[in-house]
Parts: C-alpha cells; sequence; structure tokens
C-alpha cells in the first residue's frame, strides 16, 4: 500500500523534483558530499534518488554509483537528467530501498536524502543499508525531522500528510542515530540544517488540490506555539515561507564486522 501510494505521488510528479531548487542545491546536499567523502575507487548506492541529485552529487567524486528507487518515471526523469549532464557512472535500478536486492558487504558508501520518511519499516531498512556496507564503510542519512515534543511531532506529520499522502513518518535526530546504533553502526556525527521552503512551491510539487490548499494554510497559521516556533511562517501569499528541518547523520560499519 504504502509502496503503491509514493509511486503515484513521485510517478506523476516526477519532472517537478528534477527541477526542485531545493533537492538539486539544498545545504545539504554539499554536507552529505564532504561528509560521505567518497573515494575515486568507491563503489555507493544512493537509495532513493528521487530526481538524482543525491546520487550525482557523489558520481562526481566515486567509481560507480547505483540509484536505487521506487519509483519508474523518477528513475526515467533522473536518467534523462544525467545523460543531459554528461553523467555515465550511475546505474538506475528501480526497487525498495527496505529490501535490497544486493549481497552483504558489497558498497563502500550507502547514502540516502530526504526520503527515508516514506518507507514503512525506517529502523529495519537502515539495518539492510548496514548489511550491504562493507566493514568500514560509510552511511551518510540526510532525511527531514519531527520536533522532539511528540504532540508537536504528531502535528507536523499531519501536517506532510495532508500535502503527500505517501508521507510515512518523520522522526527527531536522536530517533534517526538511535535507528543507525540498532543496527551496529557506530554514529560518528549527527548535526541539524534549518531549511528555508517556499510554502506555494512545496504544495506544487505534490499538485495539492485547492481544497488541501487552502487546510494546510489552516494548518501552518494557527498551529500550536511549540510547531509555530518549529515551522517558523512567515510572509503572505506567493512569499509564505516555512522552515523544514533536516537531520543529517555520519555512521560506519565497524572495520573487523563480520559479513552475514
Ligand atoms: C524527495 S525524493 C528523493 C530526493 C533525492 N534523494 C535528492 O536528494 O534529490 C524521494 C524519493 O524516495 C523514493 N522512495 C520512497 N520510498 C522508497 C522505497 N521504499 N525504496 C526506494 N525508493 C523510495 C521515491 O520514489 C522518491 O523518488
Amino acid at each position: 500500500m504504502s509502496q503503491s501510494l509514493v509511486q503515484r505521488q513521485f510517478g506523476s510528479n516526477a519532472q517537478a523534483y528534477v527541477h526542485s531548487v531545493v533537492h538539486a542545491q539544498g545545504q545539504s546536499l554539499k554536507r552529505m558530499l564532504e561528509l560521505a567523502a567518497p573515494q575515486p575507487d568507491w563503489l555507493a548506492l544512493d537509495v532513493a534518488p528521487g530526481g538524482g541529485h543525491s546520487a550525482l552529487a557523489i558520481a562526481g567524486q566515486a567509481r560507480l554509483v547505483i540509484g536505487l528507487d521506487l519509483t519508474l518515471a523518477m528513475l526515467q526523469a533522473a536518467r534523462a537528467y544525467a545523460t543531459g549532464l554528461g553523467v555515465q557512472n550511475v546505474l538506475w535500478v528501480q526497487g525498495d530501498g527496505g529490501e535490497l536486492p544486493f549481497p552483504a558487504a558489497s558498497f563502500d558508501l550507502v547514502t540516502c536524502r530526504v526520503a527515508l520518511h516514506h518507507f514503512p519499516a525506517q529502523g529495519a531498512a537502515i539495518a539492510d543499508w548496514a548489511r550491504v556496507l562493507r566493514p568500514g564503510g560509510r552511511l551518510v542519512l540526510v532525511d527531514n525531522i519531527s520536533p522532539d515534543d511528540p504532540a508537536a511531532a504528531a502535528y507536523v506529520n499531519a501536517f506532510e500528510k495532508l500535502r503527500d499522502p505517501s508521507h510515512g513518518a518523520l522522526q527527531s535526530l536522536d530517533t534517526l542515530a538511535g535507528f543507525c546504533r540498532d543496527t551496529g553502526l557506530e554514529v560518528l556525527h549527527q548535526e541539524r540544517l534549518y531549511k528555508p521552503m517556499n510554502f506555494q512551491q512545496w504544495m506544487e510539487r505534490m499538485a495539492v488540490g485547492a481544497g488541501d490548499r487552502v487546510r494546510l494554510t489552516e494548518m501552518l497559521w494557527s498551529s500550536p506555539p511549540a510547531v509555530r516556533a518549529f515551522l517558523d511562517p512567515q510572509g503572505s501569499g506567493a512569499a509564505t515561507t516555512f522552515s523544514l528541518h533536516e537531520g543529517i547523520i555520519l555512521a560506519a560499519k565497524a572495520a573487523t564486522a563480520p559479513v552475514l
């Protein structure tokens, strides 16, 4: 069910993600690359490349990147974009990033940017990413995060779900780091970024209908104080902005880890 929702939502809005400035140029792309520090002989896996920006960033420094995404139309759009840029070292593969079709210890690096919140079993997905990392390999996880307060987190998740029915759940940064530790990965670094968003473009990217735009606008401006402080709405009309928050985690598999 959640997979078909993801494919429907992203399949019909693929070009919007290729052209999204937030995805193509967001600050977290640069930080992901700095923390990943791909080496020229590395084989990397980018889970859920969407419009392709995360996979293409890694491909600029690694030998080969596999970009694995659930949504065929996204992969086709990303591949066409990469071809236009002359990039040849990304293989675009359709599959479920929560159940990888790769043997253990296959990759030097696994990345996933702004996608885990769509996965129905997030801890299990990260465990599978840890499985395919070679001993000493690294994971860089970037995702939108929730406020730490559970009631505020529930409100923000409902806000996101109204905009995108394929939205699963944002987690707090500490919860994401806990998922990594639970798999046996060592968390080497974690940080938060504020991501200013244009409210109208955010709704347009998911082709939100007129009625839900009104409801989202009400939810944004009449949110409880803890949510209001988190989303920080500003401006009016087409110039309305708000903030999403991203968490970034660098984790590593022990160099002596057994290959299971
Ligand atoms: C916002 S886009 C990713 C953006 C991209 N990583 C970037 O940095 O520009 C989210 C993507 O997650 C993909 N996705 C969601 N659930 C998935 C799953 N279980 N396995 C693989 N891809 C998934 C969607 O198809 C969509 O292409």
